[in-house]
């Protein structure tokens, strides 16, 4: 595995391979990695024959009172875990490297992005189309897989690249779960021992909501007030948000008539953890 922390030279690497006739997937991470980016890379794998997986913790994704400098960095532990995968090339660029100290171009979706995450983290979101939009520039894949657990992540990186013609298919790749349900996630390192215990409420609440659609139950208040239930019962829970929207527009319901994305954000301490489902009446 090659390892490389130029954007530049990533760029000319890429451009080599594309012209060699190789076909190039990109895995992109902020790194910490765990067996749902693994799973990233296999379905990676089987799409192309030269995987990358960047690695690169974002600064211009994270509000000013966000978890920046917290979120869990273990570099040679993820090197080791990308050979063990079969990642062809290893991106991990410096911050210089990425962003010129007087940048002022950025890639902002002005739809999918205001509502669910994009409420609660201003920013975020033209923070993560514009390193999506650079990284594709840097490394020219054909593909690019990301995790379906950021729902609202993936439709907005899909609207741009529709509306911005990138020439990438971008490849969903479902939620991988520890064996309680949680969804595993990088952050879920921060948790306090009690906070992880009461953090299955988020998968608990998403079966209610399933089961109550399964039943016939069309009032989206009605699943609204139903998960809350089941995420009281975790002391220390604090929902940031519950939405039920339309899987297509990410607006709001007033009926669950076509398939619907239940997301919710929840906070243990300063903890956020987020997990979906998109349910089918
Ligand atoms: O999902 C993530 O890890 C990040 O948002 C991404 C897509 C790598 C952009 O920084």
């Amino acid at each position: 595995m090659d390892l490389i922390s130029s954007a530049t030279e990533m760029q000319q690497r890429a451009l080599a391979l594309r012209a060699a006739g190789r076909r190039i997937a990109l895995v992109p991470t902020m790194g910490y990695l765990h067996e749902g980016h693994l799973s990233l890379v296999r379905l990676a794998r089987k799409r192309a024959d030269v995987v990358i997986l960047s690695l690169f913790v974002n600064p211009t994704q994270f509000g000013p009172n966000e978890d920046f400098s917290r979120y869990p960095r273990d570099f040679e532990r993820d090197r080791a875990l990308c050979e063990k995968a079969g990642v062809d090339l290893l991106f991990a660029p410096e911050k210089e490297s990425m962003y010129v100290a007087d940048a002022s171009v950025r890639v902002t979706e002005e739809c999918l992005s205001r509502g669910l995450c994009g409420a609660s983290r201003p920013g975020h979101f033209s923070g993560v189309t514009t390193v999506v939009a650079k990284l594709f520039n840097l490394c020219q894949p054909h593909v690019a897989v990301f995790g379906e657990k950021d729902a609202q992540q993936i439709r907005v990186i899909r609207r741009m690249v529709r509306d911005l013609d990138f020439p990438v298919e971008i490849v969903g790749a479902p939620i991988v779960r520890e064996p309680d349900g949680l969804a595993m996630s990088s952050r879920n390192v921060l948790l306090k021992p009690e906070h992880r215990r009461q953090a299955v409420c988020l998968r608990r609440a998403l079966d209610v909501a399933k089961r109550l659609v399964a039943l016939s139950e069309r009032n989206p208040d009605g699943l609204r007030a139903a998960m809350e239930a089941e995420i009281a019962v975790a002391p220390d829970a604090v929902i940031d948000y519950i939405a039920i929207v339309d899987d297509y527009s990410l607006e709001p319901v007033v009926r669950v008539k076509r398939p619907v994305l239940v997301a919710l954000a929840v906070k243990f301490g300063n903890v956020r953890l987020i997990d979906n489902e998109v349910l089918k009446p």
